[in-house]
């Protein structure tokens, strides 16, 4: 196949599905909707996990961080706590990550998706040198994208909000691959108010202009430079808990793997 950015082995399919978000953002759960209705629809996905510390998972991972790397034994050996037992379980198997990238690649005919849980610990993916080394492993073989997942109903602040859109500009800036901002929980409170927000900077201002604490100089001019953000990026509005968004969410998918072809 013709390949966007002219790579001899690059390929069209399976497209990778990179899940990140904050703690307490409803990722695990996301993960597990996701797959289900991938099976429900007959969808050839394969399912990663990248987080080695998690003791239990909703759902089956074809290709799981566990099964090389044990990480309360990486901490014993290299005396570390709970984050540094972490980053170094997954800088180990960032060193073996070819080997990952065969196995899809094998597959590859038969698979559309490849969903990628990453740890809980946002951070230890997003700002580590294994995790862009895993990123861009896969970017570089099959067409990427990041969906970042927002807890919608704690995003109605507008302090939060913007903390978090700040957040998700800098993965954007550190992938450089098409973000899906995934504002999650709509079954709790529908992110209207967020595409409102992402239209128009002005009625955003004027939501954090109440909030007192807010310098308004900082806010006007992050808001500008949001506005700048939010125009190279898409958004959908799911429910790991109700099902709600699955069909949108995955046709997002599609069209940020078609913008990849034709961009990266
Ligand atoms: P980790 O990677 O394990 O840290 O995942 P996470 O902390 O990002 O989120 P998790 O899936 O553990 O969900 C956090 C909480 O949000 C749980 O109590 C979930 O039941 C809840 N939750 C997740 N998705 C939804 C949703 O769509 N709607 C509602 N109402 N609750 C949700």
């Amino acid at each position: 196949p013709s390949s966007g950015n002219g790579l001899p082995n690059f390929r069209r399919k399976p497209v990778i599905i990179i899940v990140v978000g904050m703690a307490g953002s409803g990722k695990t759960t996301l993960m597990h909707r996701l797959v289900c209705h991938t099976h429900m629809r007959n969808i050839q996905g394969y399912v990663m996990n990248l987080d080695p510390a998690v003791m239990t998972l909703p759902y089956a991972a074809n290709i799981d961080i566990r099964d090389t790397v044990k990480y309360k034994e990486v901490m014993k050996q290299f005396n570390l706590g709970p984050n540094g037992g972490i980053l170094t379980s997954l800088n180990l198997f960032a060193t073996k990550f070819d080997e990952v990238i065969s196995v899809i690649e094998r597959r590859a005919d038969q698979l559309d998706y490849v969903l990628v849980d990453t740890p809980g610990q946002i951070e230890i993916f997003t700002w580590s040198a294994s995790g862009a080394i895993i990123t861009e492993a896969f970017a570089s073989t099959f067409p990427t994208v990041v969906a970042y997942v927002v807890d919608t109903p704690r995003s109605e602040d507008p302090t939060t909000f913007m903390s978090n859109m700040l957040y998700a500009c800098s993965i954007l800036y550190k992938t450089r691959l098409p973000l899906i901002l995934t504002f999650n929980k709509v079954d709790v409170a529908a992110h209207q108010f967020a595409l409102e927000w992402m239209e128009d900077f002005e009625t955003f201002q004027a939501a954090a202009s109440s909030d007192q604490s807010y310098t308004s100089t900082l806010t006007q001019s992050l808001s500008l430079v949001l506005d700048e953000f939010y125009n190279n990026l898409k958004s959908v509005g799911v429910s790991a808990v109700s099902g709600v968004g699955m069909e949108a969410f995955f046709k997002t998918v599609e069209a940020s793997a078609e913008e990849y072809m034709e961009t990266y």
